[in-house]
This record gives structure tokens, sequence and C-alpha cells, in this order.
């Protein structure tokens, strides 16, 4: 059998995989459309959906008329194009002057950060013979990239006198609505409303497209769906937060999967894994399941996760290796080929990413963003 990224891929040679359902993906997508009836959807799939896969999540999107595309990088976008994906996308973050000519040749939709940012994408729009579709974004609150709010109406001026631009939509992004405490994203939200009255003060039309929703907003600030929102993490059915309101009811699409390679009986005396760090005091059974932190399973995972074989929930003992981890069955038995779950449910047994991200000391967001690219994706409906 030759090998290849393909074969890798198609799951014939690695038992651990991810399997995300699409229809999950599409019930959460027409849960959040039902939810806002009246706004456009920018489905987020930045940091390769994340971790369900850039292109086959882009490509349901499409087919679910998802309005707009929202990526991280420039890349991303440059991807999705390669890969066929003709709706419109937004980079999301910020731009330097000598990519812009991709933007351009691309088709990607530009934010705009700066007045100097403008006179670049201005610039090469010009060069080109194009006109630069592009957001305006506005800091409100965030201190990551954009405009501050209280000097926006400069910026919102030049980007009206470009002519090779096309000011199709601004936006501002919020840092804590997926808080039970909304007083901050309040503010930014009256923030963000006050840098739009420019528009109207100076006998301006609005870009089409003004949007500031993500996940924590959809679900608890509806008057900050202005005509868009950008679902990220609960597109892919999880909560952002512990504290948010769930309103809108989602479902997880991923489950993270392996299956047994090595079953034996560990006496005390014998430490298991690297530092030797556990041990036992009475014989047991363990199993070796073929997934470490090179799969992005996280060493601080180490004698504090638990995965489901067999319908139960049992411990990892030892400390997380780059490839492997092992886990104590104490007096029950296990098979070489029996399957594992990492995240998700067999039976009644289920662990969330939630659940992994509270072991690994991290958010639900790094988890799903952290299964890296040496684990096949398969799709299932
Ligand atoms: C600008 C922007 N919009 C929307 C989102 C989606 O966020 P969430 O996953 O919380 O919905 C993100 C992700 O961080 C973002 O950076």
């Amino acid at each position: 059998m030759p090998i290849n990224e393909s074969v890798i891929a198609g799951d014939v040679v690695r038992p651990t995989h991810v399997e995300v359902n699409r229809t999950r993906l599409a019930e959460n997508f027409q849960a959040i459309r039902s939810h806002a009836p009246d706004c456009k959807i920018m489905p987020v799939l930045k940091a390769n959906a994340y971790g369900h896969g850039l292109v086959e999540v882009a490509r349901l999107m499409q087919t679910l008329k998802a309005d707009y595309i929202g990526v991280a990088v420039l890349e991303e976008g440059m991807l999705l194009r390669q890969a066929g994906i003709e709706m419109p996308i937004l980079v999301l973050g910020g731009v330097l002057g000598n990519q812009i000519p991709h933007f351009l040749e691309y088709n990607l939709t530009i934010t705009a950060s700066s007045r100097e940012t403008l006179t670049h994408i201005n610039e090469a729009a010009g060069k080109a013979g194009v006109r630069a579709r592009v957001h305006l974004k506005i800091d409100t609150g965030m201190e990551r990239i954009g405009v501050h709010y209280y000097n926006a109406a400069p910026f919102l001026e030049s980007a009206a006198q470009c002519p090779y631009i096309f000011v199709e939509g601004i936006f501002s992004h919020f840092a804590n609505s997926e808080k039970a405490d909304l007083t901050h994203a309040r503010l930014q939200l009256e923030r963000f409303n006050r840098v739009l009255t420019f528009y109207q003060d100076h006998g301006l039309k609005p870009p089409p497209t003004i949007h500031m929703a993500n996940s924590g907003a959809i679900l608890q600030l509806p008057e900050a769906r202005f005509n868009m929102i950008r679902p990220g993490i609960l597109m892919y059915g999880v909560y952002p937060s512990h504290e948010v309101k769930r309103s809108v009811p989602v479902k997880p699409a991923l489950t993270w999967k392996s299956r047994v390679v090595y079953f034996k009986v560990i006496q005390p005396g014998h430490p298991v894994g690297y530092g030797s760090t556990w041990q036992t005091d009475h014989p047991i059974h363990a199993v070796t399941i073929p997934v470490g932190y090179g799969d992005g399973y996280f060493r601080s995972l180490s004698h504090k996760a638990r995965v489901v074989l067999n319908g139960r929930s049992y411990p990892v003992i030892g400390t997380v290796s780059m490839d492997q981890i092992v886990v104590n069955i104490e007096q029950d038995s296990a098979y070489n080929n029996d399957p594992v779950i990492l995240i998700g449910e067999m039976n009644q047994a289920r662990i969330s990413c939630e659940d992994m991200a509270g072991w690994a000391g991290t958010i639900a967001y790094e988890i799903l963003t952290n299964i890296n690219t040496r684990v096949p994706r398969i799709y299932v409906d």
C-alpha cells in the first residue's frame, strides 16, 4: 500500500481520529438562524474551523447558504478559494501591506483597522484596477486591532473618500459577551452605536453590513445583532462559557475517537510513563491508547483526564507522552481494537470538551483548535 497524506487522512492507518457530524453542524446552524431570523450569518471558520476541518465545514456552509465566511488569516481564505469556495470571505485579522495584492487576487474581504491600511489598500486596488471590498474594524474595548471608538470619525471619513475601496461593512468585537455580568459588553455596544451615528450626522449611508455579535452576544445580547452575526464556537455545538445563557439549543458536532492498542497487567513497584510519576499498590489491568500531546492531547491532562472505554469512564495514569497514554481499567477486561472515546459519548458515559478543558486548565476553544492535523477528520451525516 503506498503511504501518502491521503492514506493517513483516510484513517486507513490510524485508529485515532476525529469524527465530525455534518448533520449536527447543520442543525446548530439552523438553530442559530432561527434564533436571529432577520440577520445574515457569518460562521467563523478560523483555526481549521475550530478543529472541525476548514474546507469541509466551508462546503457545508455553502450548501446551507450561509451569507459569509469569517477566517482569521489570509492563508485560510486562500485555501478556501483554492478549494472552490465562492462565498464572500472576510479575513478578520490584521493585514500587512505586502499581503494586499493576495487579498485582491483571491477576492477576499479585507479588515481595515487603521487609516494607513486604508491608504495601502486604496493604492494596491487602484494599481490592480479593482475596487477592494473592506470591512472597517472599530475597537470598542478589546485593545487588539481596530481604530479606537474615540478616534473613529476621521477613519470613517477617510474610508468614504477612497475611490478604490468599497466599504461593505463595519464591525467590532466583544471582550466579555460570554460572562454573566454584561456590564462591559453593554459599554462596548454603546460605544459602537455611538460610532455609527457618524453616518447619520454626516448625511451618509452606513455600510450595508454591520456586525458585532460572537457566540456570547448571540446568546445574551439580542440588541447587538445589527444585520449580521458571527457565530464561532456555538455553531460547533459548544457554549462559550459555563456562565452564558443557553438560549440556543446546540449539540457538539465533534467526537474524538481511538482504540486500544495494548493490554497488560501492571504490578506494584512498576511505575508508568516518563518520569515514573504514577504507580499502583495492587495489580491492575491497563490499556495503552495511541494518542498524545503530538496530536493535541495536552500533556497537562496527565493524571487528570478520563477516557470512555466499553461505555465506562476510566482515568489516564502517568504522564501523557507525545503519542500514547495509559489508562487504568482496574479489574475490568478490554481487548486490542476496542473503541475508546476521548471526547464524546458512548452508551451513557460522556466526556465533553469542557470536561477536558477543566482537566487541562484551559478553555473549550483551545481543546478544539489544538487537535492537530495528524489526527484524520472523518465526516458522517
Ligand atoms: C472577530 C471575531 N468574531 C467572531 C468570533 C467568534 O467567536 P465565538 O467563537 O466566541 O463565537 C471570533 C473568535 O474569536 C472573532 O475573533
